[in-house]
């Protein structure tokens, strides 16, 4: 049986190419699961994704009585991250399924790795940078630096987008594997 991996993305252009960590994954033999904040879901083509993944792309809590759609996340990868989740993550809130997948998987002891994704501006924000902070000192793994994806100009996102480094997310996953955190 394959482990499950929960891709969950946000709202930022960059969440557009999702399908190319959804491919790389799989070749690693991972599950894959896509699940968007609402407001990622308006940068991916879904159906395009619950093909590729065999599963439906998720995005809002399910309704009392429903039954759940996808298997259990044995890891997650957040990727694109935006400034507005990794505030809202550090701060233990889960108002969206995103946030609440990620607040109950850090819980669980899952691994984690994230990958934010702004511009020069909102990395400014004091609060972000305490964010990124906190999440790795409770031992998530946050890929943030010059050395993993440069900032960009407000306004020059759709520039970047193909520069987005999906194989580092999985590479940060592998290596928590080996290391043996485990995978649950
Ligand atoms: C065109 C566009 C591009 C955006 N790109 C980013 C981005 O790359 N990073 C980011 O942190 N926020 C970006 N935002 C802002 C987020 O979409 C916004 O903060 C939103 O509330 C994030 O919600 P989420 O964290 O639930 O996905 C962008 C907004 C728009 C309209």
């Amino acid at each position: 049986m394959s482990r499950v991996l929960y891709l969950i993305v946000c709202g930022s252009p960059a969440a557009r190419n999702a399908h190319l960590l959804v491919a790389l994954a799989q070749a690693g033999g991972w599950d894959v699961c896509v699940v968007a904040t609402p407001d990622g879901r308006k940068f991916i083509d879904d159906s395009a994704l619950a093909a590729q993944t065999g599963h439906p792309v998720r995005s809002v809590f399910k309704n009392p009585g429903d039954p759940d759609v996808l298997p259990d996340a044995h890891a997650m990868i957040v990727a694109p991250a935006t400034v507005n989740t990794i505030n809202k993550w550090s701060a233990g809130i889960a108002d969206t399924l995103a946030l609440g997948l990620l607040v109950e998987g850090q819980g669980r002891g899952l691994p984690i790795v994230a990958v934010p994704y702004t511009n020069t501006a909102m990395a400014a924000h004091p609060a972000f940078l305490e964010s990124v902070g906190r999440l790795r000192g409770w031992g998530i793994a946050v890929l943030f630096g010059e050395e993993v994806v440069p900032l960009h100009a407000p306004g020059t996102v759709e520039a970047h987008i193909d520069d987005f480094p999906w194989q580092l997310a999985l590479d940060a996953l592998r290596e928590r594997d080996n290391a043996g955190v485990p995978l649950r």
